[in-house]
């Protein structure tokens, strides 16, 4: 593909919104000796892309601008490097490319063949491109911090999903159904049933005075938080835990740091502990094989072409998304 030319959506500063979003011709990328290159057919936004583009993690990242957004795409393989050897062209995958180059809201994109997992026939582009960001911090929460057995080996345990019905919550509440707990979730009024189908026992709308309390309808006190919403204070956590409880938090700031020092230092049983998810080859495949299983889902809340990626940019910007915002070619 050396020479050719393709469509893409970048943005050349930090700021700007959707408004910022470029629609461009660039070169196609050229695959490193332990990259594969894929047509992208799918990806999906996180709320961490339009994060990096208001300057969050500024300096790290972008790299560089003009910066090409999105991480987490699906696709077919085009072109592998000269090191790799489980993908050949015409593969169907789905990968996570890495956060600081990105590239995903292009018709091309790089992926390292490590972060790249075959993706069955019988599972849309659409349906894998949810995964990477999303489904891992998921996974991730629920094994490391809160210890759940995905293959519900493990002891009873009480767990509460906030923001269930968004693209981490969405995915935490079913694989967490997968262990032995009970889920408690809350998500907004208009997607309690869509909740309860997902698996949850029990689901709280986030604007009632119980909701805002996290209080659990059956009265149970939560061994483990997997906190997806934002802005809930310590004191509201606090007394809706179990002795031992946990509090995940995804969207750690600077009070979750403070609270996590504090309960350290004061050997507090009841401790909030802040989560940074790491993409792994490995936990990816997983989550591609309880798809093709049936076991997980992916619920799309938009579709939009990559001509309109600033809808897309738009409806993810704008925090009511249920389920996954998809932009596909
Ligand atoms: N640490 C990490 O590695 C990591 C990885 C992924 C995501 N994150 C962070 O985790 C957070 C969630 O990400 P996401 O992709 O799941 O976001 P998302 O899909 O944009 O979440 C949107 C959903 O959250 C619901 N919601 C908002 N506030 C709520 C509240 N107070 N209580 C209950 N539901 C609420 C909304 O419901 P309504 O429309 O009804 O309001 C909507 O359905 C973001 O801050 C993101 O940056 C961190």
């Amino acid at each position: 593909m050396a020479g050719k030319i393709m469509r893409a959506v970048q943005y050349h500063g930090y700021g700007g919104g959707a408004a910022a979003l470029k629609h461009v011709e660039v070169p196609v990328p050229a695959p490193l000796k332990d990259e594969v290159l894929l047509k992208v057919e799918a990806r999906s936004l996180n709320p961490i892309d339009w994060k990096i583009q208001k300057g969050m993690l500024r300096p790290v990242m972008p790299s560089k601008f003009p910066f090409i957004p999105a991480t987490d795409v699906a696709g077919e393989v085009v072109e592998v490097g000269s090191d790799v050897n489980n993908f050949k062209a015409g593969d169907k995958v789905v990968a996570s490319l890495i956060r600081s180059t990105a590239g995903g809201l292009a018709e091309f994109a790089v992926a390292k063949e490590s972060l790249t997992v075959n993706r069955p026939a019988e599972i849309s582009a659409a349906e894998a491109a949810g995964l990477p960001v999303a489904g891992l911090t998921a996974h991730q929460a629920l094994t490391q911090p809160a210890g759940i057995k995905l293959d519900g080996s493990g002891k009873p345990t009480n767990i509460l999903i906030t923001a269930a019905s968004g693209g981490v919550g969405h995915y935490a509440v079913q694989l967490a159904k997968l262990g032995n707990t009970h889920v408690t979730a809350t998500c907004g009024a208009r997607n309690i049933e869509l909740v309860k189908s997902l698996g949850a026992d029990e689901v709280l709308d986030y604007k009632t005075p119980d909701g805002a309390a996290l209080k659990s309808p059956s009265g149970r006190k939560y061994d483990a938080i997997i906190h997806c919403a934002t802005g809930i204070p310590w004191a509201t956590f606090e007394p809706n835990l179990s002795e031992n409880g946990k509090v995940i938090d995804i969207t750690p700031g600077l009070s979750t740091f403070v609270s996590f020092a504090v309960k350290k230092l004061t050997f507090s049983k009841k401790q909030l502990v802040p989560l940074f998810s790491k993409p792994q080859g490995e936990n990816l495949e997983f989550l591609v094989k309880l798809v093709k299983e049936g076991k997980l889902k992916t619920v799309v809340d938009s579709k939009h072409p990559l001509s309109k990626a600033e809808d897309a940019w738009t409806k993810s910007m704008d925090g009511h998304a249920t389920g996954k915002v998809i932009v596909e070619s």
